[in-house]
């Protein structure tokens, strides 16, 4: 069976399906209350820009749905695209446009860019304060020095949503061992610092992890996000563990059809664990509701009001 066709709340194989769709549509309804109060009481519209450059259909299918998203929230959403041989200056002539602009409280250039671009250039170009993604070295600094108040870090989106989650479903995380299976700026890196600011014992694993499967299973949170299909498997998963997957990757189901699956074998680890995120359905929709929240704590800080607590 999918897990497309367990309805969300309920359980499968004897773990909880944490449903991160309706977490997620929560998130963007505390989000819209924020941004109704901000602009009734501070005039304030927070706003996101999103910076396409070329005509990757994926990437277009993203950005299309963080404006509408945008704009459902009640906030600004501005979208800049941009040639697919566009130059790296003529980017960052675009950054500095909008780290310069008032109504711009969030940037967001979508990766992955054409090869002409370098993608590090580009990020540190971008206002710390404007960096809604979280991938700026400042904020990467920021996150990795606990930095508090005006030091606080702007955080990816992807694992604070998964973040969320867990304290959503787990409460307090301290003493947990948690156990990242994979090493990304984007996910592995930040997803390992928030858990370990949250008194976790950390470790995060990779493709050169000795005994990979007897790492996981020491694990009471076990986090994959390495981009590979199933590639968790069930005997890798501590009993009673919760189970964040983070993988979205298209695979051929046969007679012409693809399906998606995550970097967990779904069936055998839900058998297992305590609870699971389903592909898709868990983490995927939270990235989206995550930096709309980011753009109003990015909007909050720009205008020195403080920031509603919308996790
Ligand atoms: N491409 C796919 N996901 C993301 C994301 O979260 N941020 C950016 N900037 N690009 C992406």
């Amino acid at each position: 069976m999918s897990s497309t066709a367990v309805p969300a709340g309920e359980t499968q194989g004897g773990a909880a399906l944490i449903d991160g769709k309706a977490f997620a549509a929560g998130l963007r309804g505390r989000v819209a209350a924020a941004v109704e109060k901000l602009k009734a009481e501070q005039g304030l519209t927070p706003g996101l820009a999103v910076v396409l450059v070329g005509e990757d259909p994926a990437s277009q299918v993203y950005v299309r749905s963080k404006g509408k998203q945008t704009l459902e929230a009640g906030m600004n959403s501005f979208e800049h695209k941009l040639d697919a041989s566009a130059s790296q200056e003529t980017l960052l002539a675009k950054v500095a446009e909008l780290n310069a602009d008032p109504a711009v409280h969030g940037i967001l250039v979508q990766l992955p860019l054409p090869p002409q671009i370098d993608s590090q250039t580009v990020i540190a170009a971008i206002d710390p304060d404007k960096d809604v993604d979280g991938f700026h070295v400042i904020n990467a600094g920021r996150l990795m020095t606990g930095g508090k108040g005006a030091e606080a870090p702007l955080v990816p989106c992807t694992p604070l949503g998964c973040l969320m989650l867990l304290k959503d479903r787990l409460g307090d995380l301290s003493g947990l061992n948690a156990v990242v299976v994979g090493r990304s700026n984007i996910v592995g890196k930040p997803m390992a610092q928030l858990l370990l600011a949250e008194s976790c014992t950390v470790t995060v694993a990779h493709s050169r992890t000795k005994d990979l499967p007897a790492v996981c299973r020491g694990a009471d949170i076990l986090v994959a996000a390495v981009g590979r299909p199933e590639m968790v498997k069930g005997d890798w998963v501590k009993p009673g563990a919760t189970v964040i997957d983070v993988g979205i990757n298209r695979i051929d189901a046969g007679g012409g059809k693809t399906r998606l699956v995550g970097d967990v074998a779904f069936d055998e680890a839900a058998a297992v664990a305590g609870a699971i995120t389903p592909v898709p359905g868990g983490v995927g929709p939270m990235t989206i509701a995550v930096l709309l929240a980011n753009t109003v704590t990015a909007a909050c800080r720009q205008a020195g009001i403080p920031a509603p607590e919308l996790g």
